[in-house]
């Protein structure tokens, strides 16, 4: 039996094989469907060449042979069209191997791929907080990122889009000062053209603000309602009235800029769900980031997670678009003698995730421009920020009333590393600004 993951090496088997007849044949797709059942893509040129027509049969019923129930029957097997390239400009695409003119299309039954990454925001940066294990202290860590920055003066929105198990707001906002409305009903009430309604009451001030301001923005409002309800529609996609389809992180995408253009923030950051999800890839991919901070503790489980997105990237060939976004946070390091080893591992770990995925291949002949580090370098992406594991901050009930009694020694010790870095990038975008 051939099973999903054995697709992609039998067809290379196959494409091998074939490689002399592949020139006549010109640029194929594989699609491989919601099914994970395998079909040709081919140019219709070829049902009038004889020749290139057996050579296309002969792969085909070798590609048969080989995938079992993962292709379709030799009949059934190619479709025909008269412009293939157009075809595979309609969906992301990777080539097969090292073959120069046989792409993958790969049909998936999640809106979010993790395969179309979108450019870097322009006006304020946004700094998505993402992790693949949860309760790493990413919601803990963002809401002292936003105190401290609100501590210089910044404003700052903060959106939580951990929609599945959202909790960031009540980092920030006691019970009582939410606003009525949360991001789960502006983008249900958006299907049916009321979120004109939603938007004038989902945001509030937090409390905790004292020089700039904290705007946030929770998963869902005082009045919880039918949330599973709701949870299940958010992922819609709006036809609007010209018939033009917008997918659900395209509408998520056009809320954030309405909020910005209320609230002219001078940063915005997004509490991601955590692990290999939809929410989350809309997060890390779709929402213009300039800041992907991706958080880890040491062991297998973090890095294989991340192996498998870098990888992904890597094979659709756009880690190129994203790479330069990203950076480690090592989080809970250990406070004590085990700490210098924690990292020492943990980094390790990391610029081996990197080297494999991520980094370019040094060679000798490699230009200055290669994008690659040392392990030490501090400005490397696998270069973990750190956070320590600090005991005022473990098992907290409220972390809104933890943060009216906050002093700076302590956020400087346990999150000092990362707010300074958040806070280079928030002053710089500002100066830029500034010059405009
Ligand atoms: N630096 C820290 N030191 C010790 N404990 C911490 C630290 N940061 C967060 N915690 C505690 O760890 C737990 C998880 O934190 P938090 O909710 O911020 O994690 P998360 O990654 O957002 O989790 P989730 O995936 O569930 O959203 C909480 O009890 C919190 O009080
Ligand atoms: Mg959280």
């Amino acid at each position: 039996m051939i099973t999903f993951d054995q697709i992609l090496p039998k067809l290379i088997e196959v494409f091998t094989a074939c490689q002399a007849d592949l020139t006549q044949l010109g640029e194929m797709i594989i699609n491989r469907d919601l099914n994970g059942r395998v079909r040709l893509i081919a140019n219709d040129t070829i049902e009038g060449n004889p020749s290139a027509l057996a050579a296309l049969t002969t792969l085909c019923e070798q590609m048969v042979q080989a995938l079992g129930n993962h292709a379709f029957t030799v009949n059934q097997l190619v479709i025909f069209e008269s412009d293939v390239r157009a075809i595979r400009h309609q969906a992301p695409s990777f080539l097969l191997a090292d073959f120069t003119s046989i792409y993958v299309i790969d049909r998936l039954a999640t809106e979010g791929s993790w395969a179309t990454i979108s450019e870097e925001s322009t006006t304020a940066p946004r700094i998505v907080f993402f992790s693949i294990k949860g309760g790493v202290g990413r919601s803990t860590a963002l809401a002292v990122t936003a105190w401290s920055l609100a501590e210089q003066g910044k404003k700052v929105l903060v959106l939580d889009l951990d929609l599945e198990s959202p909790g960031l707001s009540s980092n920030l906002l006691p019970e009582e000062r939410r606003p009525t409305f949360g991001i789960t009903d502006w983008l249900v009430e958006d299907l049916v053209d009321n979120s004109d309604m939603i938007f004038k009451d989902m945001v509030v001030t937090s409390e905790l603000s004292r020089n700039g301001d904290i705007y946030v923005v929770p998963a869902h409002g005082r009045d919880i309602g039918e949330y599973i309800a709701k949870l299940g529609r958010v992922w819609m996609p709006k036809i609007g009235a010209c018939g033009k389809r917008e997918s659900w992180s395209e509408r998520l995408e056009r809320l954030i800029g309405q909020l910005e253009s209320k609230y002219l923030p001078d940063v915005i950051l997004i509490d991601s769900r955590a692990g290999i999800d939809e929410i989350a890839s809309a997060c890390v991919t779709d929402l213009k980031a300039n800041l992907v901070l991706l958080f880890a503790l040491a062991g297998a489980q973090t890095w294989t997670g991340y192996s498998i997105l870098f990888s992904y990237w890597h094979r659709l060939g756009v880690i190129q678009k994203i790479r330069e976004r990203l950076q480690i946070v090592a989080a809970m390091i250990p406070d004590d003698e085990r700490r210098i080893a924690y990292i020492e591992d943990l980094r390790d770990q990391s610029q081996i995730t990197f080297i494999n995925d991520v980094y370019d291949e040094l060679t000798q002949e490699s230009d200055t421009d290669a994008f690659n580090f040392d392990e030490l370098d501090e400005s490397a992406p696998h270069y973990p920020l750190e956070i320590r594991w600090n005991t005022g901050f473990s098992a907290l009930t409220s972390l809104s009333r933890r943060l009216e009694s906050l002093d700076e020694n302590t956020v400087k010790l346990v999150f000092g590393n990362l707010i300074d870095n958040v806070s280079i990038i928030v002053n710089a975008a500002q100066q830029r600004k500034d010059t405009l």
